[in-house]
């Protein structure tokens, strides 16, 4: 599965840095914005899975450096801002993507474990993007892309912390839009449904047939689709657009009532 599409070199001269791009949906925008040559730094907390994705990608001629960074550590984000700066210049780009595993639901999420998916999935991307704006203000301009969720709009079987955050980060997108805009900075979020990701290839065929089954475009997203959406909101092509929370699930957000409703025998019967 490479789903790349001919480069159009739209990022050429751009410095990207993509959080949580070790592996998953985050190392398919990093393979989609280098494909279109901007260097991207790998900003991620795991060396070997950093460090071994960085070395694909170059191996395949691909601009790509990896940071061992952890997001929750504000003094080491504000040297790793520096140093990416110094090493490649920008940062134009940052997409804040980085994610850590689902634990508990509404009985068992233990305070703890809320106050870490809080840590990272919100006040990291804070901080990191302020970082990042600050740099953005003297270069006249750049883009800030949020990685968030159909999570955010829609009730899932997610952590309560995942979805409180999520939902978080639409303001903060907005905020971060109004505040930064007139230095010409534009802050945008996706949101994905379910994915596919590169190392999921092999994902259970009924999982597949499922997905397909109910998202409208009948297909499973795949992550380098999710690349591509990634690199049309940093591209000029979006040159207005800012502020904005886009889902990005092939329909699934404007079928999921329709679905329940039909599962539960109650299509039909609902005024
Ligand atoms: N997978 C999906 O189906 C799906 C659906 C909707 C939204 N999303 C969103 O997409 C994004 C990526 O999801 P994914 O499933 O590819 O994630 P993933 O779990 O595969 O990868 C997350 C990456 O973040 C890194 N990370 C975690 N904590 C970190 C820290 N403190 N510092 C630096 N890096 C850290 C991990 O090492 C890992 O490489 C997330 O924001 C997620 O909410 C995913």
């Amino acid at each position: 599965m490479n789903g790349l599409r001919p480069s159009l070199n739209r990022l050429a001269g751009k410095t990207a840095i993509v959080t949580g791009a070790a592996q998953g949906i985050g190392a398919s925008i990093a393979e989609v914005l280098a494909h279109e040559g901007a260097h991207v730094a790998i900003w991620d907390v795991q060396p070997d899975a950093g460090s071994s994705t960085a070395k694909r990608l170059s191996e395949r001629g691909l601009r790509v450096s990896y940071v061992n960074v952890d997001l929750t550590d504000a003094i080491g984000v504000e040297e790793a801002v520096s140093a990416t700066s110094v090493q490649h210049g920008g940062p134009h780009i940052l997409v804040n993507n980085a994610r850590r595993p689902f634990r508990g639901d509404l009985l068992s999420q233990s305070l703890d474990d809320w106050d870490q998916e809080i840590e990272l999935l919100l006040k990291a991307v804070f901080h990191l993007s302020r970082c990042c704006i600050a740099r953005m203000k003297v270069l006249g301009g750049g883009v800030i892309l949020n990685v968030s969720s159909v999570a955010a709009f829609l009730t899932t079987p997610e952590t309560p912390a995942y979805h409180a955050a999520k939902g978080g980060i639409t303001e903060l997108t907005r905020y971060l839009a109004c505040e930064a805009g007139p230095s010409g900075v534009r802050v945008n979020a996706i949101c994905p449904g379910h994915v596919l990701k590169t190392e999921q290839a092999g994902k259970p065929a009924a999982w597949q047939e499922f997905i397909r089954g109910i998202v409208p475009l009948r297909r499973v997203p795949t992550s380098i689709e999710i690349g591509y959406s990634v690199l049309l909101l940093c591209s000029d092509d979006a040159s207005l657009i800012t502020g904005q929370s886009i889902l990005v699930d092939g329909g699934l957000g404007l079928i999921e009532q329709a679905q329940l409703l039909r599962n539960a025998g109650m299509a039909g019967k609902w005024k």
